[in-house]
C-alpha cells in the first residue's frame, strides 16, 4: 500500500483543485441564471441551414476528411515506433533495424504533413467560397430590405453582420468543424492504441478522465458567457464608429470631440474587459488541463521507473522501457485533443451565436414584395392618381389623411407646404419605399401595388435635396452602372441641365474621381450631377425635392431653363420653397399637416387670397426688400 502512497498525493491535490474549481463555477452560474439566455434557435436549425451553403461543396468536404484520417497514421503509430526504438537501443543496438525503423517515422511524418498541407489548402478554399456566397446572399438580402425595415437597423450592426459575423461562420468550415472530427479519432485512436499497448496504465490515465471532463464543462459555460459579451461590445463600437465617423464633421464644428471620445473610450474599455475576461477563462482552464497531463505523466513514470530500466509490473501487467516512452507519447497526445474539444466547442457555439444573428437578418421578410401577378410594365405615360390615401409612418401617427389629386401625364406638379407638412412622404409612396394603409395610389390606372417594384422604380427618377453620390467617378455616377450610354450621350445630358461646363472645367471631366458621398463636390455640383443622371435615363416621372434648394442664383435661372427643356421629357413633381420655381406649373397642391388645402394654378391660387397668397406676398415682399437693401 505505501508503494502507491505518492499516488494518492498527487489525487489529493488535484482533488483540492477541482473542488475550489467547482466552488468559483457555482458562484457564477448564479449569476449566470438570473439573465436570460439571448440564443433562440436551436443549434440543429442553425446546422442545417448552414449546411445548405456546405451542400455544393462536400466532395471537397469529404476529401479533406479522408487527408485528416490519413494524417492521423502518424499521430497513432509514432508513439509506438519511438518506443520500440527504445527497447532496441536497450537491447543491443542493431542499427539496420533501427535505421528501418527510423526511416517508417520520417515516412509517416512527410505524408501526414503533405496531407495536413492539403487539407488545409482546401478547407480554406472552400471555406472562402462558402464565406463569399454567404456574404454575398447577405448584401442582396439587405438591399431588398424596405425602407421602413432599413430604418430600424443601425448600419453598424449590418456592417458587423456582413464581415465578423460571416467570418466566424468562416471559421467554423475551414477549421473548427474539421479539427475537431480530427481530435475525436485521435482520442479514441489513442485510447485503442494504449489499451493494445498496456491496460493497466490505461486505467491510471482513465483515472484523470472524470476530473478532465469536469474541468471541460465548467470552462464551456464560462467562455461561452465571455464570448457572447465580446460579440456584444464589438457589435457596439461597430456601430457607434459607423455612426459617429459619418457625423465626425459635426462632432468637431460643435467641438464634441472630447465628449465622444469618452463614450469611445467607455465602449472601448468594455471590449477590452471582455476580451480580459475571455482571457482569464483560457488562462485558468489551460493550466489547469495541464496540471492533470503532468499529474499524470508523473504518475507513469513513478510506476514505470521502480524497475529503472528493468522491467516491472504495474497491476498484473509488465512495464518495460518502451512502454513507459510510448505512453508518455501518448499520455500527451490524449490530453491536447481533450483540452483542443473544449476550446473548439466553445469556437463553434461561438460560430452559431454568429450564425444565428446572420439569420435573423435573414428571416427579415422584405416588408414590400411584389404580388405574385405583379405587372411589368415596359412603358409608361405618367398618369398619377392619389385616391384618399392615408398614411403613417408608425400606427396611429398620420402623417398624410386623405389626400387625393390628378396629375395627367407630362403635366409638371408642384406641391408647397411647411416643413413636415408631408410632401415629401408623398413622392416616396409613390415610388413605394413605403405602403400605404388606406386608399389607392394609380400610375397609368394600375394600383401601384400590382405593379413589380423593380419596374415601377425604373419609370421614376429622383432628384433630391441630398444627393448621394457613390465612390467612383462622375461617369459612373451619372449612368448608374447601366453600360449602354455613350459618352456624347452623356455630354449630352451634361449640356441639357448645364453641368457641362463645371465638368468640363475639371482635369478628369467625367473621369474625375468623386470621392465617398462624392464630398469633393459642392453641394450644388451634386445636384447637377444628379440631374444629368436623370436626364440621361429619360423617366416617365420625374421627381425634384427641394432639388434647386442649393443652387445659386445665376445657376437657378440656368436649371429654370432646363426644368423647362425637361418638362418635355414626362410627367414633373416638384417640392419647392421658392415659389418663383414652380409659376408655371400647370398645377400648384398647397398641403398643411398632411391635407390639401388649396389646389389650382398660380394665377388661380393668387385670385383665391388664400394661404398661397400669403405665402407668396410673404416671399415677394423679402425678394424686394432684398434688392432695395442691395
Ligand atoms: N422615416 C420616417 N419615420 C417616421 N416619421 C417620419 C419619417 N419621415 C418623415 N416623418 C414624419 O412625417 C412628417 C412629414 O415629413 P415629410 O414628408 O418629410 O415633410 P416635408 O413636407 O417637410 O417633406 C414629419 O412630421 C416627419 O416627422
Ligand atoms: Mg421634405
Amino acid at each position: 500500500m505505501r508503494e502507491y502512497m505518492p499516488l494518492l498525493i498527487a489525487g489529493a491535490v488535484i482533488g483540492f483543485f477541482a473542488a475550489g474549481f467547482i466552488v468559483l463555477w457555482l458562484a457564477v452560474r448564479r449569476r449566470e441564471e438570473v439573465r436570460s439566455s439571448d440564443r433562440n434557435m436551436a443549434d440543429g436549425e442553425i446546422l442545417r441551414r448552414l449546411s445548405r451553403y456546405a451542400r455544393p461543396y462536400w466532395k471537397q468536404f469529404a476529401l479533406a476528411l479522408a487527408l485528416v484520417i490519413v494524417s492521423l497514421a502518424y499521430s497513432l503509430a509514432s508513439p509506438a515506433l519511438v518506443g520500440r526504438v527504445e527497447e532496441l537501443i536497450k537491447a543491443d543496438f542493431p542499427l539496420k533495424r533501427l535505421w528501418t525503423l527510423v526511416t517508417a517515422y520520417a515516412l509517416l511524418l512527410a505524408v501526414s504533413m503533405v496531407c495536413t498541407y492539403f487539407q488545409t489548402v482546401l478547407l480554406q478554399k472552400v471555406g472562402q467560397k462558402i464565406l463569399s456566397d454567404l456574404r454575398q446572399d447577405l448584401f442582396t438580402h439587405i438591399e431588398s430590405l424596405s425602407h421602413a425595415q432599413l430604418n430600424a437597423i443601425p448600419v453598424g450592426k449590418l456592417v458587423t453582420r456582413v464581415t465578423n459575423d460571416t467570418n466566424a461562420i468562416s471559421m467554423m468550415f475551414t477549421n473548427i468543424l474539421v479539427n475537431m472530427v480530427r481530435n475525436v479519432f485521435i482520442l479514441l485512436g489513442v485510447l485503442g492504441a494504449m489499451l493494445l499497448v498496456n491496460y493497466a496504465l490505461t486505467l491510471m490515465v482513465l483515472c484523470f478522465l472524470p476530473l478532465l471532463v469536469l474541468f471541460t464543462v465548467i470552462f464551456r459555460q464560462l467562455t461561452r458567457r465571455a464570448y457572447r459579451r465580446v460579440k456584444d461590445c464589438t457589435t457596439d463600437i461597430n456601430t457607434y464608429l459607423s455612426e459617429n465617423l459619418s457625423g465626425i464633421k459635426i462632432t468637431q464644428v460643435f467641438n464634441r470631440e472630447q465628449a465622444k471620445m469618452d463614450d469611445f473610450l467607455a465602449k472601448s474599455g468594455a471590449l477590452r474587459r471582455a476580451r480580459q475576461q475571455q482571457m482569464c477563462v483560457f488562462a485558468v482552464f489551460r493550466p489547469m488541463v495541464y496540471m492533470l497531463y503532468i499529474t499524470s505523466v508523473m504518475c507513469l513514470f513513478y510506476v514505470g521507473s521502480r524497475g529503472y530500466i528493468r522491467d516491472t509490473a504495474f497491476l498484473g501487467q509488465t512495464i518495460t522501457s518502451g512502454t513507459v516512452v510510448t505512453f508518455y507519447l501518448y499520455i500527451s497526445k490524449f490530453f491536447d485533443p481533450i483540452q483542443m474539444l473544449a476550446e473548439q466547442f466553445n469556437m463553434l457555439q461561438s460560430a452559431f451565436a454568429s450564425a444565428e444573428k446572420i439569420f435573423a437578418v435573414f428571416d427579415m421578410a422584405p416588408s414590400l414584395t411584389d404580388e405574385p401577378d405583379a405587372v411589368e410594365l415596359d412603358h409608361v405615360e405618367g398618369d398619377i392618381v392619389f385616391e384618399d390615401v392615408w398614411f403613417a409612418y408608425e400606427p396611429g401617427e398620420w402623417v398624410l389623411k386623405g389626400v387625393s389629386f390628378h396629375v395627367s401625364a407630362r403635366q409638371t406638379v408642384a406641391l408647397v407646404g411647411s416643413t413636415g407638412s408631408g410632401k415629401s412622404t408623398i413622392l416616396s409612396l409613390l415610388c413605394r419605399n413605403y405602403d400605404i394603409q388606406k386608399g389607392r395610389i394609380l400610375l397609368d390606372g394600375i394600383d401601384i401595388r400590382h405593379i413589380k417594384i423593380s419596374s415601377l422604380r425604373r419609370h421614376f427618377g429622383q432628384m433630391l435635396q441630398d444627393v448621394f453620390l457613390f465612390s467612383g467617378t462622375i461617369r459612373s455616377n451619372i449612368v448608374l452602372r447601366e453600360d449602354r450610354f455613350t459618352d456624347e450621350q452623356i455630354w449630352q445630358a451634361c449640356r441639357y441641365v448645364n453641368a457641362d461646363r463645371f465638368i468640363g472645367r475639371l482635369d478628369g471631366g467625367l473621369d474625375e474621381q468623386v470621392r465617398e458621398r462624392g464630398n469633393n463636390f459642392s453641394a450644388g455640383q451634386r445636384q447637377l450631377i444628379s440631374f444629368a443622371r436623370t436626364v440621361l435615363h429619360r423617366p416617365a416621372v420625374m421627381i425634384l425635392d427641394e432639388a434647386t434648394a442649393n443652387i445659386d442664383t445665376e445657376t437657378e435661372l440656368l436649371i429654370q431653363s432646363s426644368l423647362e427643356k425637361m418638362k418635355n421629357i414626362g410627367t414633373m413633381l416638384i417640392v419647392a420653397h421658392r415659389l418663383s420655381t414652380i409659376q408655371h406649373a400647370d398645377n400648384i397642391i398647397l398641403l398643411s399637416h398632411g391635407q390639401i388645402l388649396e389646389q389650382g394654378t398660380h394665377q388661380q391660387l393668387l385670385h383665391e387670397r388664400g394661404t398661397y397668397y400669403k405665402l407668396y406676398m410673404l416671399q415677394y415682399e423679402s425678394q424686394t426688400e432684398d434688392k432695395t437693401a442691395v
